[in-house]
């Protein structure tokens, strides 16, 4: 039997390069049209100082909004996919990575039905949805996968699993 347990997030501190910013600020900038109540977007140069110290692997974004940071991803070199639900964030998300030359994937759905083997999953939900998350991670990913729950740029966690006797 596994549970969840928290680990330091490593970040790297090194400037972002403006081909970055240019992406994250188009991403936010047509995000803006887009009317769905659930999509806030996250602190983008924080999760990108996070996921820029992690080890390159499968990436999956659960709930990815305009899939930013499954393309910030995809730009660190993970093989990135993102699922969201609200299908103008798939187009729109999909279009924005096609536009900047980014191959990677976003798939329509509800993430807790879907399954998309990663190392690194990466969400963003109501803090009162985090218990499901992590339910649904324990049930379906790998128990090398780490789990990166955001809550805010100054609560920002690395949860992997623990086997206990
Ligand atoms: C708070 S926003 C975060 C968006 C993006 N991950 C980010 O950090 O900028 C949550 C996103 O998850 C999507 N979402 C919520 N529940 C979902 C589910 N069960 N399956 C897929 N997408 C979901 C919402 O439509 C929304 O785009």
């Amino acid at each position: 039997m596994f549970e969840l347990h928290e680990i330091p997030l490593e970040r790297s501190f090194g400037p972002i390069a403006k081909p970055v910013w240019e992406f994250i600020e188009q991403g936010l900038q047509r995000g803006k049209s887009i009317a769905c109540f659930d999509y806030v977007p996250s602190n983008y140069d924080v999760v990108y100082a996070a996921l820029e110290a992690l080890p390159r692997g499968r990436f999956c974004e659960w709930g990815s909004g305009m899939g930013i940071i499954t393309g910030l991803a995809a730009m660190l070199g993970f093989d990135a996919h993102g699922i969201e639900l609200d299908a103008s964030l798939v187009t729109a998300s999909r279009q924005l990575l096609a536009d900047f030359g980014l191959s990677a994937t976003i798939e329509t759905g509800d993430y807790f039905e879907l399954r998309h083997a990663a190392d690194i999953y990466f969400v963003y939900c109501w803090p009162g949805q985090v218990w499901r998350v992590e339910e649904h991670f324990l049930a379906t990913a790998s128990d090398t996968a780490r789990l990166l729950v955001y809550f805010g740029p100054e609560d920002f966690r690395c949860e992997v699993p623990r086997e206990v006797t």
